[in-house]
């Protein structure tokens, strides 16, 4: 009997595609099927394109760096939020459903504007440093130095690419438009814990002290499960959530 796994023996794949143009007033919602012969190490984006170049070139769907970086190929696949880019088709059954993210924007098909939603967000929660002195700065001079652990702290939370799949997998973001998701809440963890920053518990409780903030969050831990880059964002959420209930 051959030690070759069912996966890689040449499959025909089903790729279920909910198709829309919301900009055309013709356009219904409506699931379309296409067949792709699978290859060796194939993942949704090269089915993808395979698609958009032999059948169909006005499938819409979106992609930038091809490595789970960039952050743009988020999409609800079988049910559940994943960036298509990093997803190989033989970690799948042969039956695959696509749909856009839920919460976003729907450009067409399969491509959704995050950017829109992330830039609203940010621009809400004030998601920079806030230091006079660092305004101040002369652009060669030296920041402070940091404790490694602490830089370290930073940095992983900094890892988030805003893909949007914590938003999509969070029923709170489905229900409120208003909500942060983890993305925002991860966010403004990462400024608090920044000694750059001068915004005091106050001052955050201000930006998210509310249930469009961290009161909002109903623990449903779909945000963590789905977390691409795998950020810890239920603790991060329980951490910021006892700091601002100090401050209330
Ligand atoms: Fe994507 Fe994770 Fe960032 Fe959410 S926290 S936007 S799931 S990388
Ligand atoms: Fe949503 Fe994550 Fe809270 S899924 S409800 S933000 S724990
Ligand atoms: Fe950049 Fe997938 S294309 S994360």
């Amino acid at each position: 009997m051959s030690d070759i796994p069912v996966t890689q023996l040449g499959r025909t794949l089903h790729l279920q595609i909910l198709r829309h143009n919301p900009r055309d007033p013709d356009s219904e919602p409506r699931l379309q099927t296409f067949e792709v012969e699978e290859a060796d190490a194939m993942t949704l984006f090269i089915a993808l394109s395979e698609i958009r170049e032999k059948q169909d070139p006005s499938l819409q769907f979106d992609f930038v760096c091809r490595a789970g970086i960039c952050g743009s190929c988020g999409m609800i696949i079988n049910g559940r939020p994943g960036l298509a880019c990093r997803t190989l088709t033989r970690d799948l059954p042969d039956h695959i459903t696509l749909a856009p993210l839920p919460a976003f924007e729907l450009i067409g098909d399969l491509s959704v504007d995050t950017g829109k939603w992330m830039r609203g967000m940010s621009e809400h929660l004030e998601t920079w440093v806030h230091s006079q002195g660092l305004e101040q700065a002369d652009i060669d001079s030296l920041e402070e130095s940091m404790e490694p652990e602490l830089a370290e702290q930073l940095y992983e939370l900094e890892r988030c690419i805003e893909c949007g799949c914590c938003v999509a997998a969070c029923g709170t973001a489905q229900m409120r438009e208003d909500f942060s998701g983890a993305v925002g809440l991860n966010q403004i963890t990462r400024f608090q814990l920044d000694p750059r920053d001068e915004r005091s518990d106050a001052d955050f409780y201000q930006l998210v002290g509310n249930d469009a903030g961290v009161f909002g969050c109903m623990t449903l831990l779909g945000c963590e499960d789905m977390c691409p880059k795998d950020l810890p964002l239920a603790t991060q959420i329980a951490f910021l959530r006892r700091r601002m209930v100090a401050v209330r």
